[in-house]
This record gives C-alpha cells, sequence and structure tokens, in this order.
C-alpha cells in the first residue's frame, strides 16, 4: 500500500513556522528492546509513530509481552516472556531488530532469530555484537542463516574493546550486561546521545551503569530490574532534517523540543553555509535563512561527536543550491550516496567516487519522478524537492515512514505544498 503511495511536491514555498520534534527513533528501538529485562509494566512516553516503532512492537508481542500505545505513549508489560524466537519475516523488516539478541538472551538464557543480514547502505555485518555476547558467556551457532543462542550458566561480565565505536553493538553489550553476573566494561564504546539515553532508563529500572555517552562504559549486573517511566529523548536527525528543509526554501523555521546539545556538530555545518541559528529556552532551536547559501566545503561523517552520517543525505540536498564545490567524505557506511543519483534528476551536480561525494551547486533544481531507495535518502529527496521549480513526485516512501513521523503533515504545516497521494 504504503509503496504505491507518493508524496507531490510543488517546490518553492518559503518554510515558515513552527516544529515540534518528534521522540527518537533511534532510541525509542533500543528502549522497547530493553522493556524485555523489565518484569513489569514499563511506559515510554514521546515514543514516534514509526513502522519502526511498530516492528518492535510486534517483536516484543512475539515474545509474549503486551504493548499498548496511547498517541506517543507506549506501555509493555514484560511481566511473562513466553518466547524467545523472533520470527525471520520481522528481521527482514528491521535490520536494528537484532538489538533484541542481547535483552532476550539475557532475560531467558535463549534466543534464536534470522540473521539480518545486508541493507541498502551496503554490509550490515553483526561480528562485534555476537564476538561481545560470546566473551560473555553466550554460545552462538551460525546456521542455516539463524542464529540459535543460549547462555547455559547464564552470562557473565567482561572486559570488551570494541575495535570500532559500533552504536548497536555498545547497546546490546549493554542489554545483555545489565543482568548478567559481575561487572562488564565497554572500550571505545560509542558515545552517541541514544547511548546515554538507554543508560538513563535502565539505571531508573535499578541497573548499575556509569560512563554512558563517554567511551569507557561500566556495567554492573544485577539480579533483576523492575519497570520505569521514561521519555524518549528528541530525535536529532529529524531535527536535522526539518532544519536542511527550513534553509533550503529560505525559510525561517522554530523546532521545539529539541536537544540543542545533540545537535551542535549539524549546526556548526549550517552556520559555515551562512545559516543563522539561535537555540534558546529549553529545546528551541530558530534558523533563518537570509543570504544566498554558501558550501561548507568538506564534510566528513563520524561517529558522535562528529558529523551524523544520518544528516549527511539531507545535508547534500542542501549543497546541491549552495554556491560553490562541497566534499562529503562518508566514513561510516559504505553504500550511502544513493540519493545523489536522485538528486541529480532534479539538476544537482554531484559525482561520486566511492565514499567521496563532490557536489558543486546549482542556482536552480527542476522537479522530478524521484524514488526513495532508503530512509535518510528519501529525507534527502523530500528536502531538495521544497526548493525545486515545478511538481516532484517521490515514491519508495516505506523507507521514509521508518523514520520519520507524518512528514507531510509537519512539513505542510509550516507552509510547504506536500500531500501524500
Ligand atoms: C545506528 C543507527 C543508524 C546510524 C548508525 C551510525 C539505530 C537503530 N541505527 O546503526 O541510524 O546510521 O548507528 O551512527 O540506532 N559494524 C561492523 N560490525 C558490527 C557492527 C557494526 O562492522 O558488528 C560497522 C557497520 O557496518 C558500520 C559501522 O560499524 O559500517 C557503524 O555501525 P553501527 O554504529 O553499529 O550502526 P548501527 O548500530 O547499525
Amino acid at each position: 500500500m504504503a509503496e504505491q503511495q507518493r508524496i507531490v511536491i510543488n517546490g518553492g514555498k518559503r518554510l515558515e513556522g513552527e516544529i515540534s520534534v518528534q521522540g527518537a527513533k533511534n532510541s525509542a528501538l533500543p528502549l522497547l528492546a530493553a522493556t524485555v529485562l523489565c518484569g513489569g509494566q514499563s511506559v515510554l512516553h514521546n515514543c514516534p509513530h514509526l513502522s519502526d516503532c511498530d516492528f518492535a512492537c510486534r517483536i516484543l508481542e512475539c515474545l509474549g509481552c503486551k504493548c499498548t500505545r496511547e498517541k506517543n505513549t507506549v506501555t509493555v508489560d514484560s511481566s511473562v516472556i513466553s518466547g524467545t524466537e523472533v520470527p525471520a519475516s520481522l528481521m527482514r523488516e528491521m535490520r536494528s531488530s537484532i538489538i533484541f539478541l542481547g535483552s532476550v538472551l539475557a532475560r531467558c538464557g535463549h534466543c534464536r532469530m534470522s540473521f539480518p543480514g545486508g541493507c541498502e547502505l551496503g554490509p550490515r555485518p553483526i561480528d562485534f555484537h555476537l564476538s561481545a555476547l560470546r566473551e560473555m558467556g553466550a554460545q552462538i551457532d551460525e546456521r542455516h542463516g539463524y542464529l540459535e543462542c543460549t547462555a547455559p550458566k547464564g552470562l557473565h561480565g567482561a572486559r570488551i574493546t570494541l575495535s570500532f565505536s559500533s552504536v548497536g553493538a555498545t547497546e546490546n553489550i549493554m542489554l545483555a550486561a545489565s543482568l548478567a553476573e559481575g561487572t562488564t566494561e565497554i572500550h571505545n564504546a560509542a558515545r552517541e546521545p541514544e547511548i546515554a539515553d538507554l543508560a538513563a532508563f535502565l539505571n531508573k529500572c535499578g541497573g548499575k551503569i556509569k560512563g554512558a555517552g563517554e567511551s569507557t562504559v561500566v556495567i554492573e549486573g544485577v539480579k533483576q530490574l523492575g519497570a520505569c517511566e521514561h521519555r524518549i529523548m528528541p530525535d536529532r536527525i529529524a531535527a536535522a532534517t526539518y532544519l536542511c528543509c527550513g534553509a533550503i526554501t529560505g525559510g525561517e523555521l522554530i523546532l521545539t523540543n529539541a536537544d540543542h546539545d545533540h545537535l551542535r556538530p549539524v549546526i556548526a555545518v549550517l552556520e559555515r553555509m551562512a545559516c543563522s541559528i539561535y537555540t534558546y529556552g529549553k529545546g528551541n532551536v530558530f534558523i533563518n535563512v537570509r543570504r544566498p547559501l554558501v558550501s561548507p566545503r568538506t564534510v566528513r561523517t563520524n561517529v558522535h561527536p562528529g558529523f551524523p552520517t544520518d544528516a549527511q543525505p539531507p545535508l547534500m540536498a542542501l549543497t546541491a543550491v549552495a554556491e560553490g564545490t562541497s566534499v562529503f567524505v562518508e566514513n561510516i557506511f559504505e553504500n550511502r550516496f544513493k540519493h545523489a543519483g536522485e538528486l541529480v534528476r532534479l539538476g544537482a551536480n554531484i559525482s561520486v567516487e566511492g565514499r567521496v561525494a563532490v557536489v558543486i551547486g546549482t542556482k536552480k533544481l527542476l522537479g522530478a519522478e524521484l524514488v526513495a531507495t532508503d530512509l535518510r535518502g528519501g529525507a534527502a529527496l523530500v528536502t531538495a524537492a521544497l526548493a525545486a521549480e515545478g511538481t516532484s513526485r517521490i515514491t519508495g516512501l516505506s523507507h521514509i515512514d521508518r523514520g520519520y513521523e507524518n512528514i507531510e503533515g509537519v512539513l505542510r504545516s509550516v507552509g510547504a505544498d506536500i500531500v501524500r497521494k
């Protein structure tokens, strides 16, 4: 159904107004997985309405949890876990379902799930996740495309050094270690803000985690975790996308319910492009663009607090109409420039060579038929289409719906001519 739908944008409308930033998808998913560890009723506020969150709830239901949603509050009752298998269909729908491995294994001593495999951004190995869990005492069989994981004697603490600061692996280890016997240290841990949000939730449930958000995280295992109520942090990538949307239309937007600190790496680049940005109060970000946009020169994606890879596609859309040449170096994923080919259909001048993309700013983009092939790439197409003269039609909406809550409604509310048909 969603595949046949399209977003139709008549570009050139200046965006003006206020956008309340949704809750973070990348925090909601590990937090939903974390509820498996808590034998009780966990309440997550600010949980965005996204297909990925729906898939996570379906996984929880397969495990025997009861999930209910009331607007943006999701309640998960995990008093009883009656299953330890995640169906292959759900594993395929959402690559990050691997995040359930640590929590199911820690709570039940067993977990069976299919290998998540690659994805639209290139190969997405899970070797760090598996080797860390093995160091914690898990036996993992990889056969016939399935992972059969057991911890017959329970998991135990370990000193784990990640060779790359993987977000998902850091989260999986934190989940598993929370109910493991003894203390786990994660060295070279990911420092993304979502890690600190997960630790805050687990600590409220009775966990003992220190150092989340820093490169060494120490988790003292506890016998059991209770449930708690938690408000999911704001989505820094959705916020970055809407800042790019405002900027590309020469608009004036106020984002509310954002987090200034999380947005610093993105704001720094937008300021280099001649956007005026003010942060004030509790979570307000004002952007206003009066002068022509200029190239930010070189943008290198990196782990936090570097420039986030997820914000690279919408920023690339913005540089397509900025004066001068911009260079993107993608350091996190191998294949993250698929949107470039679609942006070229709008008249952008972009060439890609391996992990480097060179964008030469053009004065004008013209509406075109576009296909979103991944989540943030889809957001880049929406961003560019807002500035393109004439009509653009974007298909492949299931990708965009994974991460943006009602994107067309949000943009329409600030003056975009955008509908979903
Ligand atoms: C998370 C985010 C995603 C973001 C990414 C990087 C969620 C749900 N998703 O993904 O939006 O783009 O962080 O900020 O939070 N790697 C391995 N082996 C592993 C694990 C990762 O080689 O076992 C590699 C990956 O292929 C990739 C890099 O490490 O090249 C970063 O991946 P990782 O930080 O794990 O990203 P995710 O947690 O999958």
